[in-house]
């Protein structure tokens, strides 16, 4: 099948290819959406066979679940079978934006939408166009992120192509996207609230709004063999290039010494801007400067995608300090890694 690409910056003016790309998610079909994160790839949340085709084309595995994508906090209780204060005090504060939360779940949600668990994820999206769509549409659309099961997420249209083309009938195009890693994860269904995933709404925030949140183990290291994490998605090697990473955190000096030391010609850095001349033999992907977190959020997805298109076999990366969105972008370079990181904060060096 041929991918048509809906181009649509914006609502105005656009108004017919919007209820024609709702009218593929009405009929059961498949369509990649802009969000602020990260692209989607969408399907009716409620049809079986839709979200069975989402699996299918991204090869992901039918054991993780989907995020349910919604029009705004009015439409929580059409699915989920109890909506605590906190969840509305969240939605007031951070929706429309980067933050899912798991809620226990009604029965019209299929089993097939949430990996048979008795819980849903939901968010609504800070993207204009793809909020008109879930509008017109009618439905939740559920919707992972729009890269093949494991590689990085895509965060334009040009990438959703790279991964799905030829899968789905349609990408909508609604420009790059202005955070670029996906959304927190917050499960409001024990006490305390624990972070199962962290991204575009830092924790510090979070804990503004409704005080102590746990954060899950998945979120800082990796996983003993045969320990479940809360959110299944996250046992899975992900966001992972084809070469070698290793992840190096503490002081940036430090860590900028140790890659030189330990890199040979013609390797891959991930760094921060100030550092970028000290690899003139390498491949680099420049994070941003080092104080702007929000810049290497939008970044770190490209730069682990586009070492793919090079001959790179080993990648090392200066993790930011994990702070704010710095959490996020240091978890996604670490998971790229198999939690293969060198801490030279510490005397002792945890291999
Ligand atoms: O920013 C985002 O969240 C993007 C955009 C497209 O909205 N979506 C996204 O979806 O990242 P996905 O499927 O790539 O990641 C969803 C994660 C997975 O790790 C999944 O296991 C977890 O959310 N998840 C979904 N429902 C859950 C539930 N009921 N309980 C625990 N974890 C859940
Ligand atoms: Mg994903």
């Amino acid at each position: 099948m041929k991918t048509k690409i809906y181009q649509i910056p914006c609502i105005q003016g656009h108004e017919e290819e919007i209820q024609e790309a709702a009218q593929i998610i009405r009929v059961g079909g498949l369509l990649a959406i802009p969000t602020e994160t990260v692209y989607g790839l969408g399907a009716d949340a409620l049809n079986e066979a839709a979200v069975a085709a989402i699996y299918a084309a991204k090869g992901r595995p039918s054991d993780n679940p989907l995020i349910l994508h919604v029009a705004g906090a009015h439409w929580l209780e059409r699915y989920c079978a109890q909506v605590p204060p906190a969840a509305y005090q969240l939605a007031e504060a951070f929706w429309p934006g980067p933050l899912t939360m798991i809620l226990p779940r009604k029965d019209i949600v299929p089993d097939r939408t949430t990996g048979g668990l008795n819980t849903v994820g939901v968010r609504c999206p800070d993207h204009p166009v793809t909020l008109a769509i879930i509008e017109a549409a009618g439905v939740p659309v559920a919707a992972p992120s729009a890269n093949t099961s494991g590689r990085p997420s895509c965060t334009n249209a040009q990438d959703v192509l790279e991964d799905m083309a030829e899968k789905i009938p349609a990408i909508v195009d609604g420009g790059s996207c202005q955070v670029g890693v996906e959304s927190t994860i917050i499960d409001l269904t024990v006490t305390p609230p624990r972070l199962l995933r962290p991204g575009g709404t830092p924790l510090e925030a979070l804990e503004e709004i409704i005080g102590t949140v746990a954060v899950d183990k998945a979120v800082t290291g990796a996983l003993k063999p045969g320990e479940q994490p809360r959110a299944p998605g996250m046992k899975y090697r992900h966001y992972a290039p084809h070469a070698k990473v290793t992840v190096l955190t503490g002081d940036s000096v430090k860590t900028a010494q140790y890659i030189r030391q330990h890199i040979t010609p013609g390797g891959g850095v991930i760094c921060f801007d100030e550092y970028a001349a000290l690899f003139p033999d390498c491949v680099i992907h420049q994070l941003g400067p080092e104080g702007d977190q929000a810049e290497q959020a939008r970044r770190v997805f490209d730069a682990l995608r586009e070492f793919d298109h090079t001959k790179v076999t080993e990648i090392y990366a200066q993790c930011p300090e994990e702070t704010g969105l710095g959490l996020a972008v240091g978890n996604r370079l670490k998971k790229a890694a198999g939690f293969h990181v060198v801490n030279l904060q510490e005397k002792e060096r945890t291999l």
